[in-house]
């Protein structure tokens, strides 16, 4: 079959995905594990729990799922949080504001993670701006009485974008999810603020899809086949986007990156996100009480906390930021939400019915950590 005739197919599949096409899965086995580009630097030995914290707190989502921490190890549980310029998005996030909400959640897995092995944080705040190239000090200290961390919520927190019921979040459950938690705002989708959400959320994707510098910073971040996924081991997967059975096992084998720039790739990117808005209970918006880099860290703190809770209530998240990236949606989204503080998440929601594992890639530790001088002096 040509690659032309197999493509009404693709579609079709594609936006089936998941369901009656799974049969046709190949579960083809990943090629050996290569090297980072960086190969040569010498692995900084890491003494087991740091190697398990920084493992659980790299499972945190990062936009793209660019991963964009980088670790200065100063000694055993002294580290410094970088963010990496390479790992930029500057087409879709010029300000790197996406960026210190991806380190932010990081942040807070790291925690989460260090509380579960019995140790306790303590952070100095590093970054001035979006770009400082160090965000975070934190030494980890051994401390007994922590409550402790249940790590099953780490490890089968995921980005759900199928598989989302219509029926609205009950009041009660918002109040549960969102406890304690400031700036959280819900928006059914029922009313005009969650309509006004749906129908922007599209516009403003199409703007981005056929925004070339967008798509083709896209293009470098996706990760089509086995060989590329197990290469880099970040960017966005075929199974991490959902896209299962033959229409997966046809993307995994055909697709490039140049395939991102084709129309039709384009075009079946907007009808799946069409399927996407169309399903699910509406909206969380996470507003910050200003744009100060360690407010930005503390949003994203505040995404994973929430995203970490909301598996066991069987509901998704699903991070849909075009209108934030795209002007002019970025400059009327408050007025349309009648909020007046800035907005850094607009994250559809809802109960899922068959909740989906991880399947998103993480680099291993070894190469996001660097070795650094002795000490974390004054820090
Ligand atoms: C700041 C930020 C922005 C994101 N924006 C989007 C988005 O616009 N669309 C989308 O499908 N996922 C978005 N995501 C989800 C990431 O793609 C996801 O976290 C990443 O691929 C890792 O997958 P996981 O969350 O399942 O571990 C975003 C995540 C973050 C932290």
């Amino acid at each position: 079959m040509t690659r032309r005739k197999f493509w009404p197919l693709v579609g079709g599949a594609l936006l089936a995905a998941g369901a009656a096409t799974d049969w046709l899965v190949e579960h083809q086995p990943a090629g050996p594990e290569e090297a980072p580009a960086d190969a040569s630097r010498p692995a900084v030995p890491l003494v087991p729990d740091e190697q398990a914290i920084l493992h659980l707190a790299a499972l945190a989502p990062s936009g793209h799922n660019t991963q964009p921490w980088r670790i200065t190890r100063h000694g055993p549980f002294q580290w410094v949080i970088g963010n990496d310029p390479a790992r930029w998005l500057p087409a879709v996030d010029p300000t790197q504001r996406e960026t210190m909400l991806s380190i932010g959640a990081f942040l807070q897995s790291l925690e989460y993670a260090a509380g579960h092995y019995g140790y306790a944080c303590r952070w100095t705040l590093l970054a001035t701006t979006y770009q400082s190239a160090e965000v975070a000090a934190v030494v980890l200290t051994k401390t007994a009485g922590l409550p402790g961390f249940d790590l099953a919520q780490l490890t089968s927190r995921r980005t759900v974008r199928t598989g989302y019921r219509n029926d609205a979040l009950p009041a009660a459950a918002v109040r549960g999810l969102t406890a304690g938690e400031p700036g959280c705002h819900y928006f059914a989708r029922a009313t005009p603020e969650g309509q006004w959400l749906d129908a922007q959320t599209l516009a403003a994707n199409h703007q981005q899809t056929y925004r070339d510098p967008a798509e083709r910073e896209l293009s470098q971040w996706m990760r089509f086949s086995n060989r590329e996924a197990a290469r880099h081991r970040d960017g966005l997967t075929p199974a991490g986007m959902d896209i299962t059975g033959v229409a997966g096992w046809w993307v995994r084998h055909f697709y490039t990156p140049a395939t991102v720039m084709e129309a039709s790739f384009r075009e079946r990117a907007l009808t799946s996100a069409a399927q996407q808005v169309s399903a699910g209970a509406g909206w969380l918006v996470l507003t910050s009480p200003d744009r100060a880099p360690a407010t930005l860290l503390a949003a994203g703190r505040r995404v994973q906390r929430l995203w970490v809770r909301v598996r066991a209530q069987g509901i998704g998240l699903h991070p849909m930021t075009q209108i934030l990236e795209e002007a002019p949606f970025a400059g009327q989204v408050n007025a349309a939400l009648g909020l007046a503080e800035p907005i850094q998440f607009l994250l559809r929601c809802g109960y899922v019915a068959d909740y989906p594992n991880p399947v998103s890639e993480r680099r291993p530790v070894a190469w996001f950590v660097h070795a650094g001088a002795a000490g974390l002096g004054t820090v």
